[in-house]
């Protein structure tokens, strides 16, 4: 009796079906189920990656905006990656601005000095300081700065550091206003101290370039300036206000400092 070459012989019949014949026949069919098994996986991979394809194309199509979303909001985007570092992470919402007539001429930040103006750029800057956990201090090497009595370690905020030194050019512009009555030496330091800020803010606009693009016009009536930048370009910016209240999170009160600290900055603010 022959066996079927594929099912397994109950005994070996030496003269008919020997071992050898039955192994390479087994062998045979094994490798042609490989074969075939592989072909279906390359078939079945490649109806796959067209679906997919096709799918992307379909969704691309008829709703750009999702892929747009998706993609921005993978781990790692752009729109993360620049604060990749910042420990509030979850602080940060981009948001999209639209064109804006108005977006550079807030008269209470850019006009003339009055109590009004000062309170305005005050509440602005009002808290300063950001305290680092532990842990955060040692990843971003901060562990030389002061620490702060209820834990952690203090750090200056760059956002927070440039508005100070933004308010102080404001200051020195109106100088006759606010230095009224500054020694020669105190202006002195005080100009050293707008020019350090100059440098404050040139180091801080190339490290973190303002991308967003506006739009020129021509304006005949100014022979001195007849090109300007006008503000209706879309803007992406960061949720200030959002970002703010994160923040509240981690200001301390200057009663926080070592007493030494505390000690010289009363005798500064005396003087
Ligand atoms: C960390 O800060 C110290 C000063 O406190 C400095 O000497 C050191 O080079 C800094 N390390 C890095 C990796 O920036
Ligand atoms: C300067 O001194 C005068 C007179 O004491 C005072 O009225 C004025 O408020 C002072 N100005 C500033 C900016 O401190």
């Amino acid at each position: 009796m022959k066996e079927e070459n594929s099912s397994e012989p109950l005994l070996y019949d030496e003269e008919d079906t020997s071992y050898a014949t039955w192994k390479e026949s087994q062998m045979f069919s094994s490798s042609s189920r490989i074969r075939k098994s592989f072909v279906l996986w390359v078939i079945n991979f490649f109806t796959s990656l067209c679906s997919a394809i096709f799918l992307l194309f379909l969704l691309a199509f008829f709703c750009p905006q999702f892929l747009v979303y998706c993609l921005q909001n993978m781990p790692g985007s752009e729109a993360e990656y620049a604060y990749k570092h910042f420990p509030l992470r979850d602080d940060i919402r981009w948001v999209k601005l639209p064109g804006d007539p108005e977006y550079w001429s807030n008269m209470l930040y850019m006009g003339e000095a009055s109590p009004e103006s000062d309170m305005a750029w005050n509440e602005l800057i009002r808290r300063h300081g950001f305290r680092a956990l532990d842990s955060e201090a040692q990843r971003l090497n901060l562990t030389s700065s002061l620490p702060l009595e209820k834990g952690g370690m203090s750090a200056s905020l760059g956002v927070d550091h440039n508005l100070h030194c933004l308010r102080h050019f404001k200051q020195w512009y109106f100088k006759d206003y606010y230095y009224a009555n500054k020694t020669e030496e105190d202006l002195a330091w005080i100009e050293g101290h707008t020019l350090h800020c100059l440098e404050t803010l040139r180091k801080s606009v190339m490290c973190f370039p303002d991308l967003n693009l506006s739009p020129y016009y021509m304006d005949p009536g100014e022979p001195h300036h007849p090109t300007h930048i006008s503000t209706w370009g879309v803007k992406q910016c960061v949720d200030y206000d959002m970002l703010n209240r994160g923040l509240d999170g981690r200001r301390y009160p200057r009663s926080e400092y070592p007493e030494e600290v505390k000690e010289l900055l009363d005798a500064a603010n005396r003087g």
